[in-house]
């Protein structure tokens, strides 16, 4: 241990638990295995036609005729860029690394959400930073607690955060969508205490119902955003193809960055067939469609099953964050849960300043089916009674 560098030591030590695979997964943002795409032409045409780009080193900021199509899905979300503003990565999670590794030193502090996405809170961790955890309400992260913090900050001459990290759209684990004004705002804050701001977008095209709010980046009118977009969500997460758009001469510095040899040129070039043949806007439709209705039955079976669980009906995304009474332990009921047959999250997971004991879990509805949503919540409404027994025949009484 004491070889490791601090980015690891700093890091659990336990491997993860592969939860049994009987169990009914709520846990993760898998996607449902009825709108995986059929790639099987996309790909043969890309093991042939293509092979001698699909099979060959790929350019380091990703295949051209990609990029160009990445800038086309920026325009539609009304934030333009050029494909040198394009940096295709291996989803994500690996432009949100790669983010880090462009801005972070150790002990530089970022602000995030609480709750907040919680793959990112280990990605960040080793990095060394500070976490400024800021709230949220209906109407997303609560921009003027942040305003406050940071004048103390300032006032103090205490280091101010170097980003601020957000999912604006349907965020995870809350689903909540941050509205027009804290945006702006957000980009006023960034602009007045000299910082970048992550937004991290993947669920925005997975609504179900409503107008979009415009992206971070399209308000930005001073640079000031890095925006991470996946085709994890709007195709298949196994592709492990993203993108990040920000400046320029970010963009080159990430370039430099990024040790991988370029991404995957053959996933790169199925996509690639697959948007020029048109085929994205009806698959999304598909995607939302089937979305809608397993939201619709998850929360119809909580309400059932659980009816003390309070929580936001979601227009669009993956997760129902769930707030039970103030009695439950989510950890504990995580871990019951498992044992019963379904898997999911405890709320305590997402919060980037620590594991204090919550009474909030996250259920995904993406990846079941409706009669696994049906049997997942009775497995975990019985686990539910039967771990709170006493407090819950009061909490009913
Ligand atoms: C907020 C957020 N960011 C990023 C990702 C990861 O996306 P990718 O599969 O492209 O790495 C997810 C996936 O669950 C997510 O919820």
């Amino acid at each position: 241990v004491d070889l490791l560098a601090r980015r690891a030591a700093r890091l659990h030590p336990s491997l993860p638990q592969s939860p049994p695979s009987t169990n009914i997964a709520f846990d993760s943002g898998h996607a449902s295995p009825l709108v995986l795409p059929d790639l099987t032409a996309e790909a043969a045409r890309a093991l042939t036609h293509f092979r001698p780009e699909t099979l060959q080193y790929a350019p380091r900021p990703g295949l051209p005729e990609l990029r160009a199509h990445i800038a086309e899905l920026m325009r539609e979300e009304g934030a333009p860029a050029t494909v040198h503003q394009i940096l295709v990565t291996n989803g994500a999670k690996h432009a949100i690394e790669l983010a880090c590794r462009l801005l972070l030193d150790e002990g530089d502090s970022i602000a995030v959400t609480a709750p907040t996405y919680f793959t990112s809170i280990p990605i960040f961790r080793s990095f060394g930073v500070h976490f400024i955890e800021v709230g949220q309400d209906e109407h997303g992260m609560l921009v003027g607690e942040l305003a406050e913090r940071l004048t103390s900050l300032a006032a103090k001459g205490e280091r101010l955060p170097k980003f601020v990290y957000n999912v604006p759209d349907f965020h995870n684990p809350t689903s909540v969508t941050m509205s027009r004004e804290r945006r702006e705002a957000l980009l006023d804050l960034a602009e007045r205490y000299d910082m970048y701001i992550v937004e991290d977008s993947p669920y925005r095209r997975i609504r179900f119902e409503g107008e979009s709010v415009p992206t971070i980046a399209g308000l930005d009118q001073h640079a000031r955003v890095l925006y991470m977009g996946t085709f994890s969500k709007l195709m298949a997460p196994g592709l492990r193809v993203g993108w990040v758009a920000a400046a320029p001469q970010l963009i080159a510095r990430m370039i430099q960055l990024k040790s991988d040899g370029g991404s995957c040129p053959l996933t790169q070039r199925i996509i690639v067939e697959f948007l020029n043949e048109g085929r994205l806007p009806t698959h999304v439709q598909r995607v939302q469609d089937t979305y809608r209705s397993n939201r619709d039955a998850m929360a119809a079976a909580i309400t059932r099953e659980i009816p003390e669980a309070a929580f936001h009906v979601p227009a669009g995304g993956y997760y129902l964050w769930l707030s039970l009474p103030e009695f439950v332990n989510g950890d504990e009921l995580a871990a019951a849960a498992n044992l019963s047959g379904v898997t999911i999250i405890a709320g305590s997971r997402f919060y980037a300043g620590g594991a204090a004991r919550r009474h909030q879990i996250r259920v995904a509805y993406s990846h079941a089916t409706h009669d696994e949503i049906d049997e997942g919540v009775k497995r975990l409404a019985s686990a539910y009674r039967s771990l709170f027994a006493d407090a819950v025949s009061g909490a009913r009484a």
